[in-house]
């Protein structure tokens, strides 16, 4: 069955008996460029996708919370007035997190029946967790009229992923989620928390994902790891350099090379990658602007050698993929996307090309490791939005 918003409210109605106050739809994220600099003060690029994650949403008749997920098809029940603790399946987390969020917040949680279900690929690299994380909030804060602003969306859904799930990432998935636009991308600057939408490219390419269907279960606790060292690099940076260095943005060549012997090698390695990509995004805003789209290709394959040899949060699958589209001459520029250690490649291709780069990718990847990577070209589509809310006049249909 494809999940989409009819079916989530039919679940919810067949689950709970009574159709759905609210229903909210949020979006999983692709990322054009500026990867891992999110939590750095960089700038990123990413998406909105057109695959969402819904939460459907009414008062309960008890104090309890409830949650159906459609694509568990698991039922999962918690007083709601007790702490909040983390649940040995992975799924409500996101949601207790957000609620515990809400909690922390001073909002009085009430008695609540969920329904979720959504068509954002798990373990994708999309920010399947960022969409349910802001799906939840967007209908909470309807259901509740709580009054929260986007932002404030963004940031509770962040600090759920980071204080209840244990993943310390950074803002981009769930800013994304919640203002992404659909046929642009987002130029976000995450040390000011603002944003400008820019083009995505024209017709003539298609961005599409090459997924390797890999998950390594090391990811979160690497993906830590690297954040750990960013911040001890900056916090030395900054004592060399109190006057002119804030953040990893201001840090310049000179300076990096100057911190080289004051700093554990691999921590300099995972610096030096920083101020690199950083750079990059900047050269990719100027070919977007300008229509180089060979040239912006050619920075994702920069970016993927950085996230790769000097980053080093790649695999082997995704190093496969990306070297088998740099022989192609249809595809203009591919590399890993989100945090690393499988998921998808991101390639920017020929849009007249685009079946036939993934014929010729297949059979090595199969032959390599025994399966086929998936295709999934990319559509755009609208952040975090209310689909339905009985009483306001909103239909589904
Ligand atoms: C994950 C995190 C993001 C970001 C990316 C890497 O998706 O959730 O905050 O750090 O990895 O760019």
């Amino acid at each position: 069955m494809e999940i989409n918003a009819q079916a989530v409210a039919a679940a919810y109605s067949q689950q709970y008996g009574s159709a759905p106050v609210v229903l909210a739809a949020a979006p999983g994220r692709i990322n054009l460029i500026g990867e891992h600099i999110d939590y750095n003060h960089g700038w990123v690029m990413p998406a909105s996708i057109d695959q969402c994650i819904w939460v459907a949403a009414g008062p309960a008749p008890d104090d309890q919370l409830h949650i159906w997920s459609v694509g568990h098809q698991q039922l999962f029940s918690a007083p709601i007035s007790h702490p909040l603790q983390p649940h040995g399946w992975q799924w409500p987390n996101y949601v207790l997190g957000v609620l515990q969020q809400l909690q922390r917040h001073g909002h009085v949680l009430q008695g609540v029946q969920l329904c979720l279900g959504g068509n954002v690929p798990v373990g994708a690299g999309v920010s399947s967790s960022a969409a349910l994380e802001c799906a939840a909030l967007t209908a909470l804060n309807e259901l509740w009229q709580l009054g929260l602003p986007p932002l404030s969306i963004v940031q509770l859904a962040q600090a759920a992923e980071n204080q209840f799930v244990g993943v310390n990432c950074g803002i981009m998935d769930q800013y994304a989620s919640v203002f992404g636009k659909k046929d642009h991308c987002l130029l976000l600057d995450c040390d000011a928390l603002t944003h400008t939408y820019l083009p995505l490219p024209p017709p003539d390419y298609q961005l599409l994902l090459l997924d390797t269907q890999v998950k390594h279960s090391l990811a979160g606790s690497a993906y830590n790891d690297r954040r750990a060292a960013c911040e001890q690099g900056i916090a030395v940076l900054q004592q060399l350099f109190p006057a002119e260095v804030r953040t990893f943005r201001e840090v310049t060549q000179a300076q990096l090379a100057a911190a080289r012997p004051h700093l554990p090698p691999e921590v300099w390695q995972r610096c030096s990658y920083v101020v690199a990509e950083m750079q990059r995004v900047q050269a990719a805003v100027a070919a977007l602007q300008q229509g180089q789209w060979a040239q912006f290709g050619q920075l994702l394959y920069h970016t993927h050698q950085g996230l790769s040899q000097v980053y080093e949060v790649s695999c082997p699958e995704l190093d496969q993929l990306v070297a088998t589209c740099h022989s192609l001459p249809a595809v203009l520029g591919a590399r890993m996307m989100g945090g690393g250690f499988g998921g998808c490649v991101l390639a920017l291709v020929q849009a007249a090309y685009a079946a036939s780069v993934y014929a010729a990718v297949a059979p090595s990847y199969q032959a390599a490791f025994g399966r086929a990577p998936v295709y999934l070209p990319v559509q755009t589509g609208p952040g975090a939005h209310i689909v339905l809310h009985r009483g306001h006049g909103a239909s589904l249909h």
